[in-house]
């Protein structure tokens, strides 16, 4: 309800009865009015600091489905696989008022593949605020845990978090990066909150979003990726079911995956692990238009192929994947213009 001359006018009319008292006693129905008029200004009260404070309100929190959709097709680069999976598994997730557990990605891929990208991308299109959002927590291993003696600290303090955060939030949204430096078994410590329990503690984590990213099984995507190259086979041919299995196994079996032998992965508690593809030259000349027109400039396409063409790419022999991806391409970008 949006603050309107009917209460401005209500309100007047408070202050003027409280002067008529003194001449005569209020009626029942006026003390009716006054009432009415008092609740419907608080209610407008409080519309007017939601709107102002960001708050657990759909208003704040719900997905733009287009928004979403227009994001991964224009901005993220040589990923079909996890552009559809995100998509999918982001709208189904957000569309469930009653999902039966939390959604928990998994994204993995070589260094300036788009993982951090995604991230951003579904927090933008979910919550107003973006990743400047309260409700989107970023844990990064090697800044919040980086200590290995310290584990047990961690593990208690990352419960407390995850638990006090949902309780103030139950669309909360929880990144961790750098999993793979990640000490083995400080997952585990949040492994409740990612299981199919109605409430856990009188806390339900069920309407929230793990996403983890990490490194480990990059080596295995980039084989599957370099094969599919090798027998000339279209990139866009290779399927989810290509990668999967040895994905998460290799996860599960690295010992520097964060994931090591974690029950989370052998109870099914991830619902998808999301493979990013080695970048090839034409998604780094994607990738470095794309920022120009982020700053507002003319894409230039010599630019981009100068900006391409300086990237150092393996195997040494072939030249196919860009060893950083696109993640140099900004300061490049600064030094060619
Ligand atoms: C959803 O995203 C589209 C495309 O980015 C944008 O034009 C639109 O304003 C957004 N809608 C809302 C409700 O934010
Ligand atoms: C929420 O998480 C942050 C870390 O991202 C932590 O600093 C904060 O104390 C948590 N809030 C609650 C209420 O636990």
């Amino acid at each position: 309800m949006k603050p309107n001359g009917g209460h401005i006018l209500l309100l007047w009319f408070l202050v003027y009865s409280g002067r008529a008292e003194a001449i005569e006693p209020i009626s029942t129905s006026i003390a009716v009015g006054v009432a009415a008029a008092l609740t419907g200004f608080l209610a407008s009260y409080q519309n007017i600091f939601y709107y102002f404070h960001e708050c657990c309100r759909p208003e704040w929190i719900s997905l733009n489905k287009s928004g979403l959709q227009t994001d991964l097709e224009n901005k993220l680069f040589g990923q079909h696989i996890a552009s559809d999976i995100i998509f999918k598994a982001v709208k189904g997730f957000m569309s469930n008022e009653n999902p039966n557990k939390p959604l928990v990605l998994s994204l993995h891929g070589w260094t300036g593949t788009g993982k951090n990208f995604v991230s951003k991308l579904i927090a933008d299109n979910i919550y107003k605020e973006g990743m400047d959002s309260k409700y989107v927590h970023m844990f990064t291993s090697t800044l919040h845990f980086p200590h290995p003696s310290q584990n047990a600290l961690y593990k208690a303090q990352l419960q407390k978090w995850i638990k006090g955060n949902v309780s103030n939030c139950e669309r909360s949204m929880f990144i961790f990066d750098e999993m793979d430096k990640m000490q083995p078994g400080l997952i585990d410590s949040i492994k409740p909150y990612l299981d199919y329990y109605v409430k856990l503690d009188g806390v339900s984590y069920r309407k929230s979003i793990f996403i983890f990213l990490s490194n480990a099984g990059g080596d295995s995507i980039i084989q599957t990726a370099l094969d599919f190259w090798k027998a000339g086979r279209d990139r866009e041919e290779i399927k989810l079911r290509d990668l999967e299995t040895s994905l998460s196994l290799s996860v599960f079996n690295n010992k520097e995956s964060g994931f090591f032998r974690t029950s989370l992965i052998d109870k099914h508690m991830v619902d998808f692990f999301v493979p990013f593809l080695p970048l090839e030259y034409k998604h780094i000349v994607q990738c470095t238009m794309a920022e120009m027109r982020n700053r507002d400039r003319k894409p230039d396409q010599d630019v981009a192929d100068m900006v391409a063409r300086d990237l150092v790419y393996f195997p040494k022999s072939e030249r196919v994947f860009s060893v950083k991806g696109c993640k140099t391409i900004e300061t490049k970008l600064d030094y060619y213009t």
